[in-house]
């Protein structure tokens, strides 16, 4: 099935709407605790497992549309103009030709992160979430939270759970249109959990995650195994976030991490997304648990680490990790 026909069906009528002539929308980026790893549809974007993710309430994307009176569409990242011929831009370009009507409508996209593009800090997941939101303000689509992630997804997977706040959960859905397979709000809320942002490169990732995951899936002897694993994980961090097991909770998440990381590694051409800083990094954090200060980490398609720990251990955590930018997902 083509992202098209999943387009029509969902708007109908309301990809005749008049438009706005500019529109502005924010959307957080948000980091799994159970990864998303493997498509079983690359056209739409359907995952072979569920997953589970949290939302950076400040970090993420803001995009304006403006409608303009060009034969092309101009696209702006960062204040800087981006080569039409560009991958990022074609993508992007693709993505907006399924809501364009016979008036042939051309934007002007102007986007700012304030998080690094394209190094495993989920951009492309509060990217895709904040263009959709727009378009749903300048068409005033009206749409609910359930079809504006089905949306999200045709752009990245990830960024179907970049609607919702919180702890957010990407149901596998096992239609072949994908019409059940959106993001959903948990309704659990954890105000001493913290997430640090381990920054150890901002240099734009090697091999894409749609890349890296179609080599894995293709080629790894451990992927077998992950949809299993996944399922499992995705229970134990739901029960943990339940009964807020902070160890529960960390050992699942990390464990879910360096599990997606092994199948990575063990592709035909193995790919690494660790650097010798990450794994440095790592061993900090490992010591640190020998050292009674419960910290656990994840780590998505780039050298970056992201850790879990609770409020009464980011004085320690600063102390030890200076450069730590800690976000509170909650208000606490
Ligand atoms: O949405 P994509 O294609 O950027 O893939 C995201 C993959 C991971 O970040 C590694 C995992 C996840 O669930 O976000």
């Amino acid at each position: 099935m083509k992202p098209q026909h999943i387009v029509n069906q969902l708007l109908g009528e309301k990809l005749h709407a008049e438009p706005h002539l500019t529109a502005t929308a924010f959307a957080p980026t948000n980091i799994a605790l159970c990864k998303y790893w493997g498509k079983r549809d690359e056209c739409l974007n359907l995952p072979i497992n569920s997953s589970l993710s949290i939302t950076l309430p400040n970090k993420g994307t803001t995009t304006t549309l403006t409608l303009q009176n060009r034969e092309i569409d101009s696209i702006l990242l960062n204040g800087q103009h981006i080569d039409p011929a560009s991958t990022f831009a074609k993508r992007l370009i693709t993505f907006l030709d399924l809501f364009r009507t016979e008036k042939q409508f051309h934007f002007e996209v102007n986007t700012t992160s304030n998080i690094p593009i394209a190094a495993g800090l989920a951009s492309s997941a509060s990217g895709y979430a904040a263009l959709v939101l727009a378009l749903n303000q300048l068409f005033h689509w009206d749409l609910s939270n359930k079809i504006l992630s089905i949306l999200a997804r045709l752009g990245s997977g990830s960024a179907a759970r970049s609607i919702e706040s919180g702890f957010v959960k990407w149901h596998v859905g096992i239609e072949a249109d994908g019409m059940d397979s959106f993001a959903e709000q948990l309704p659990y809320q954890w105000p001493k959990l913290r997430l640090g942002l381990a920054l150890i490169s901002e240099e734009k990732k090697a091999i894409s995650s749609r890349v890296a995951m179609r080599e894995t899936i293709n080629t790894s002897p451990f992927y077998a195994c992950w949809p299993k694993k996944a399922a499992q994980d995705l229970v134990l961090l739901e029960d943990a976030i339940a009964q807020k097991d902070f160890k529960q909770f960390g050992e699942t998440a990390e464990s879910n991490a360096l599990a997606m990381h092994a199948c990575m590694l063990t592709a035909a051409s193995p790919i690494c997304y660790f650097e010798p800083n990450t794994i440095a990094m790592m061993q900090t954090i490992w010591r640190l648990r020998k050292e009674n200060i419960p910290v656990y980490f994840t780590e998505d398609a780039g050298p970056n680490l992201k850790l879990l720990f609770l409020a009464e251990h980011e004085p320690i955590l600063m102390k030890e990790i200076p450069s730590l930018d800690v976000l509170a997902p909650f208000k606490d």
